[in-house]
């Protein structure tokens, strides 16, 4: 299939520079210059520098990066509330550099939504008003906004607040009308500059795991921005990570936290602990040795002599995980006479799915003295992760990442 056919935006050597004469910098050797000489030679600000992505329809994709990286002013290039000083914009396969005015107004009103930091709310507004807004402009007939308005109100949690004034709220709830305004359009990119930067560190948690839930259910295509690593790697599938107005590094959270291109890059990851973003699927290894229910206890005390190990899984026809022998089982089976190994297992085995997280792993791998197996969600087994394997996937991250 065409890949280009699931690009919902398609960013192509995008550049803003803020000033008089800006076209003169990237039209000249200045495009290789650092921001303080083109700001010393011409006065002009360089905002974005040469800026190529894209992102596929239902994609979660972060830009992050530091005070004046340039995150905002890319994000709003996008619908051109910046206006690029060249590049090309791509949203669902148009051009949207090369829209008039009409256009790009049905572009911001059907199309996108955006959630600012400040909430942006109308303060004589209800919360009702304020998130049918976008629909009134759209000119939207009352009955049909208000209700897609109570339908988006409700998404967020909110039901029961609809006549209130957003100073009787909280930050969290403000921000929650911020988003609410924005999916009640169904737009199909949501555009995030900071949403929760305003908030408590607990009620921003708290959004972060209801954005994620609502994500589940709408799957917008989502461009979020943040300086904060931990949010980025919670919420993005993918992330870029800007510097000086251009983009340094790009990839799943787990490339840019296992593969930082440089010290920049480093130095954000550095706090962040593999363990919060590597999952079972990525430490889990293939067991030496696996057993099936309907062998002997013969067969298998010799196979697991022979692989050396002490204990072994047993898996079902269907690769389901029945449970766990070890020798002094297989000695009891065999005592008994018993034909297979279905009939006496050990079976409070620790469990996880490959998508649990490594941080997860630790209360179970302490709480068992065999290994963890990975299942996935029908209960086949995948493969397993030892105690070893879970220390080991943080060491061998961590000094490597300290050291510079
Ligand atoms: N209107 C403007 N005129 C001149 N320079 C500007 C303008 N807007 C932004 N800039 C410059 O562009 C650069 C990027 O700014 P931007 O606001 O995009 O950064 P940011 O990554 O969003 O930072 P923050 O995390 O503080 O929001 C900065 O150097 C800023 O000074
Ligand atoms: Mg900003």
């Amino acid at each position: 299939m065409d890949k280009s056919q699931d690009a919902c935006l398609e960013v192509s050597k995008v550049w803003k520079v803020f000033g008089s004469n800006s076209g003169r910098v990237f039209s000249s050797d200045l495009r290789h210059a650092s921001k303080e000489k083109i700001l010393e030679t011409t006065g002009c600000v360089l905002g974005l520098r040469d800026i190529s992505f894209r992102v596929s329809r239902g994609e979660f994709f972060v830009l992050m990066g530091l005070s004046g990286s340039g995150k905002s002013t890319l994000i709003r290039c996008l619908i051109r509330l910046i206006e690029p000083t060249a590049g090309e914009i791509l949203i669902e396969g148009e051009n949207v550099c090369k829209y008039d005015n009409h256009s790009l107004l049905d572009l911001r009103r059907n199309v996108t939504g955006m959630v600012f930091q400040h909430f942006g709310l109308l303060p004589h507004y209800t919360v009702l008003e304020n998130v049918a807004y976008g629909l009134k402009v759209r000119g939207a007939p009352k009955e049909d906004r208000y209700g897609r308005a109570q339908e988006a109100i409700e998404t967020v949690g909110l039901k029961g607040w609809e006549n209130y004034l957003p100073a009787a709220l909280s930050g969290g709830m403000q921000q929650r009308v911020g988003l609410a305004r924005a999916l009640a359009t169904n737009p199909k990119i949501l555009l995030m500059d900071e949403p929760f930067s305003g908030l408590d560190p607990l009620i921003r948690r708290e959004m972060q795991d209801e954005l994620v839930e609502l994500q589940d259910k709408v799957q917008k295509t989502i461009i979020f921005v943040t300086h904060d690593l931990h949010e980025a790697l919670k919420l993005g599938d993918r992330i870029a990570i800007m510097r000086d107005g251009e983009i340094i590094q790009e990839g799943t959270p787990e490339e840019v936290i296992t593969a930082p291109v440089d010290s920049y890059v480093q130095d954000f990851v550095q706090d962040a602990s593999p363990a919060k973003v590597l999952t079972a699927a990525s430490i889990m290894e293939e067991p030496d040795l696996l057993l099936y229910e309907w062998q002997g206890p013969k067969v298998a005390k010799t196979l697991l002599k022979r692989s050396r190990q002490e204990h072994a899984f047993v898996l079902s026809k269907e690769r389901r995980l029945v449970g766990l022998v070890n020798d002094e089982i297989l000695e009891s089976l065999e005592q008994r006479g018993a034909g297979h190994l279905g009939e006496a297992l050990i079976t409070d085995v620790a469990r996880c799915t490959s998508e649990t997280l490594v941080e997860e792993l630790f209360p179970l791998a302490t709480s068992s003295k065999y290994p963890i197996a990975v299942l996935d969600l029908k209960g086949r087994f995948l493969g397993d992760i030892r105690n070893r394997t879970i220390i080991n996937s943080m060491i061998q991250e961590a000094p490597e990442l300290a050291d510079e």
